[in-house]
């Protein structure tokens, strides 16, 4: 009886199980119309997850929460701009897609084209896209080139394919790309009915970090409750073209999702640090790794490059005011690079065990 009244009461505030997809859901801030043929997988809606682990490492009552984009549909944030610019492309009646990508955009833009009837093709740097990107990009039915060069080599190419025959460029240069991935920040808002102080992700093309700021001015210009965030951006130390200020010619990184060199948003991205009065900062691999791994100790699974955020977050642990409200974007699912997981833990995994109760118990130490 008394469970029956407590659901009643929590069920209609919980009900999110008509999410329409971000493009429905945040039309009147969107480039759509009725015109517009919407191609979705229900993207958006991710969890904004509080970090007890971090709050209490970051200490001085901050509160970090943690915006788990890695539950897209394809396991990434590139799904927001990818409902996008596949809808647009399909709305101006192109037939093919094309993208360069370390791995998570060409699996989110063949899944889309694929929705959408489209064809899609993609360019990746041989040797360093994470296997799950790679197998979805397969799957989902894209045409994959993998070329002997490195992103910025094949966003080059895309680049002019593009211009050159009639195929619509969906990496982040796209504007549509941009226009779905800010309603990440209109999410966090949402959730939060306040923005965070500070803003933590991962830079790469710095396409997100361009999103994320004009969402978080959007919703500004239209209520001054939601203030600005300072927007801090990381990259890897290995491949950090915008902090450094230079064109990187060799990026390395373990983070291979943020291995790129030459931004194409960069003179965007700087724009972002001056008007936010934030910071770009460069974090190791071996401080990623870390990141990584306190990630999963709270059970939350994300892929190298976006727990960048979190590495930054912790390097900056004295630089915080008391009582702080700070997001961490996690841009990728941990899926995505089981590799990498496989390599780089703390766990126990005995192999090659005999299987009975006696042994086994023994080894449990019991
Ligand atoms: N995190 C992940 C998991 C990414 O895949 C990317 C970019 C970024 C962060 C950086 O975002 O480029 O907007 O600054 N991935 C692109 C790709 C380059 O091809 O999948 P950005």
């Amino acid at each position: 009886m008394i469970l029956n009244s407590i659901k009643q009461k929590l069920l209609p505030k919980y009900k999110k199980r008509n999410w329409p997809g971000l493009i429905n859901a945040y039309k009147s801030y969107l480039p759509v119309s009725n015109k517009t043929p919407i191609i979705t997988l229900k993207e958006g809606n991710t969890p904004l997850i509080f970090s007890e682990n971090l709050s209490n490492l970051i200490g001085n009552n901050t509160k970090v929460y943690l915006k788990y984009d890695g539950l897209n549909p394809t396991g990434s944030f590139k799904d927001r701009g990818m409902t996008m610019a596949i809808s647009k492309a399909k709305e101006e009646g192109c037939e093919a897609v094309i993208c360069a990508s370390t791995g998570n955009t060409s699996a989110s833009a063949a899944a889309y084209a694929s929705r959408g009837g489209l064809k899609s093709f993609v360019l990746i740097p041989d040797g360093y896209v994470a296997q799950g990107k790679l197998a979805q990009a397969l799957m989902y039915g894209a045409e994959v080139l993998s070329i002997k060069g490195n992103f910025d080599d094949a966003l080059e190419i895309v680049q002019k394919l593009s211009k050159e025959y009639p195929i619509t460029l969906v990496n982040s240069v796209n504007p549509y790309r941009i226009e779905g991935q800010k309603t990440a920040a209109f999410e966090i808002m949402d959730d939060l009915k306040t923005s965070p102080d500070w803003l933590c992700i991962p830079m790469g093309n710095a396409g997100n970090i361009t999103a994320y700021w004009k969402g978080f001015n959007e919703y500004y210009k239209k209520n001054k409750k939601y203030k600005l965030p300072k927007m801090m951006g990381f990259q890897s130390s290995g491949s950090a073209p915008l902090v450094d200020n230079i064109i990187v010619k060799n990026p390395e990184t373990i983070a291979t999702a943020i291995r790129i060199g030459n931004p194409v948003n960069r003179e965007k991205a700087k724009i972002v640090k001056k008007e936010s009065k934030g910071d770009f900062q460069s974090v190791t691999d071996n401080e990623i790794i870390d990141a990584y791994k306190i990630l999963a100790k709270e059970g939350i699974f994300c892929e190298p490059a976006s727990a960048a955020s979190v590495a930054g977050l912790i390097k900056n642990k004295n630089r915080i005011k008391k009582d702080s409200l700070i997001v961490c974007v996690l841009t990728g699912n941990g899926l995505k690079d089981p590799e990498c997981a496989i390599k780089n833990n703390d766990a126990i995994f005995q192999k090659n065990i005999e299987p009975s109760l006696k042994n086994i118990s023994k080894i449990l130490g019991y």
